[in-house]
């Protein structure tokens, strides 16, 4: 990705937060309709696709890869795939931008096809570890050269026919369940990835409604044991994204915390491994209601309607840390706000994202007057009561376009206003963020 000119953005204390927003498509359920459309034999169309630049870095490599993708002018995407085994070879190199989930799923793709693929991206993607989809992958048959430490840019050389795998996830990973998935796609026989703490399950289900033969055992011990069956043919689709539940995040707790709020988010898809923010809040004393309870593209979804409340601090089980692991930024800030202290443990995972999200939101609530300790695996946060954030300061974002959205939020509650150093990673995930926000104020 070009470097690009710093914008930084100032937000200040807000009047009450009213109306009704729609928002963009779920970025792992886009990239994911993108790549398999790309695989299918024929014609699919997704509508609702989040158009943000992850998810066109995502468009753009399967493209180079020989799949054709257009976007109508009414907003739908239409891809004629090129179906399993048939990716060709890229001939520059496959910008990923600041998509971690863009990479390490193409890389998957790749490791199963006679072609070979390199990978470059943003400053913060190439600070991000690969060494956890390169092991099992290698074991596949892939030749991966890496830059040190297991990072990009890197270099996959894919084998065709791969080896079939049976592998166990030594770390709670969407990302690295899908690459081994996606891999087994065109490798013979049985591709077998055990997972003992559950993760969202878009692959699987997207997989399954694309064709492929796949099954999902749980055992006694609750581990998840997901079985592909490679070579297969999948059958181009129809499909809807629902709204990103963690774009919602933002404005869920935006509205609970800006004094008067009441403000209705549209069309949140709630798949149970997506969906632990919303009872976190709750738990915390968040008046959310879910209203028209339904299913979009196979995912439940609903409208949250979300009032301003009095939050109280809790001890956050970590157990559900999976189900909301892109949404501890923002959570952060509705602790900041609640009454009484609020604990979070089993965040190890938070240090590898788009920045440490642990150390990045530890200084900059420090930053903006809010008492925080960081411990290994998580923050303590001790909440204001409500009363609004000291603020009054510029905040360092990381290239990460959670951080950015997260002092977005912060902002709003703040006596003195703060200021994101530079705010344009947020299109990355959520290009009309500051749209949305701003359709609420008046
Ligand atoms: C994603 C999985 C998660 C998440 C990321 C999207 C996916 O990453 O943080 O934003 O679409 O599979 P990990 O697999 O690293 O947990």
């Amino acid at each position: 990705m070009t470097d690009h000119t710093a914008t930084p953005r100032t937000f200040s204390a807000s009047v009450p937060l009213q109306g009704r927003i729609a928002i963009p498509g779920d970025k792992s359920i886009s990239h994911r309709s993108l790549m398999l459309s790309a695989l299918a034999v024929g014609t699919s169309r997704v509508t609702g696709l989040l158009e943000g630049h992850d998810v066109l870095a995502t468009a753009a490599a399967m493209r180079a890869m020989g799949a054709t993708i257009e976007r109508r002018e009414s907003g739908e995407w239409v891809i004629d795939g090129v179906g399993v085994g048939g990716l060709l070879q890229p001939r520059e190199a496959l910008d990923m931008g600041n998509s971690g989930t863009s990479t390490r799923l193409l890389m998957g793709l790749v490791a199963s096809h006679p072609i070979t693929a390199t990978f470059v991206g943003d400053a913060s993607l190439s600070g991000r570890p690969m060494g956890r989809v390169i092991d099992p992958l290698s074991q596949m048959g892939a030749d991966i050269a890496a830059s040190p430490g297991g990072r990009l840019p890197l270099m996959v050389r894919g084998l065709a026919p791969a080896i079939p795998l049976s592998y166990r996830l030594p770390m709670a990973s969407a990302q690295v369940k899908s690459a081994v998935l996606l891999a087994g796609l065109n490798t013979p026989g049985i591709t077998e990835v055990i997972e003992p703490v559950p993760t969202r399950d878009h692959s699987e289900r997207m997989l399954r409604g694309f064709g492929a033969e796949l099954t999902v055992d749980t055992d006694g011990e609750g581990t998840r044991h997901i079985r592909i069956r490679g070579e297969a043919e999948l059958q181009p689709q129809t499909i809807v994204v629902p709204g990103d539940p963690s774009s919602a995040a933002f404005f869920i707790v935006a509205a609970l915390v800006v004094p008067g709020s009441d403000v209705t988010i549209a069309n949140v898809g709630l798949n149970p491994t997506r969906a632990g923010l919303v009872e976190v809040l709750q738990a915390m004393g968040g008046d959310i209601e879910l209203l028209d309870a339904r299913e979009v593209g196979g995912e439940p979804v609903a409208d949250l309607r979300v009032r301003h409340s009095s939050l109280s601090g809790i001890d956050v089980d970590p157990a559900v840390a999976p189900s909301m692991i892109d949404e501890f930024p923002i959570l952060f800030v509705a602790a900041a706000l609640a009454a009484g202290r609020t604990v979070t443990t089993g965040l190890d995972e938070l240090r590898v994202k788009e920045s440490d999200r642990l150390s990045v939101m530890a200084a900059g609530l420090q930053a903006i007057g809010v008492e925080v300790e960081e411990s290994e695996d998580g923050l303590v946060i001790h909440g204001s009561g409500g009363d609004p954030l000291p603020g009054g300061a510029t905040i360092a974002g990381h290239l990460d376009h959670r951080i950015c959205m997260s002092f977005a939020v912060a902002g709003l509650v703040s006596k003195a206003p703060v200021t994101i150093d530079d705010i344009a990673p947020v299109a990355t995930s959520f290009p009309n963020f500051e749209a949305l926000l701003e359709s609420l104020r008046r």
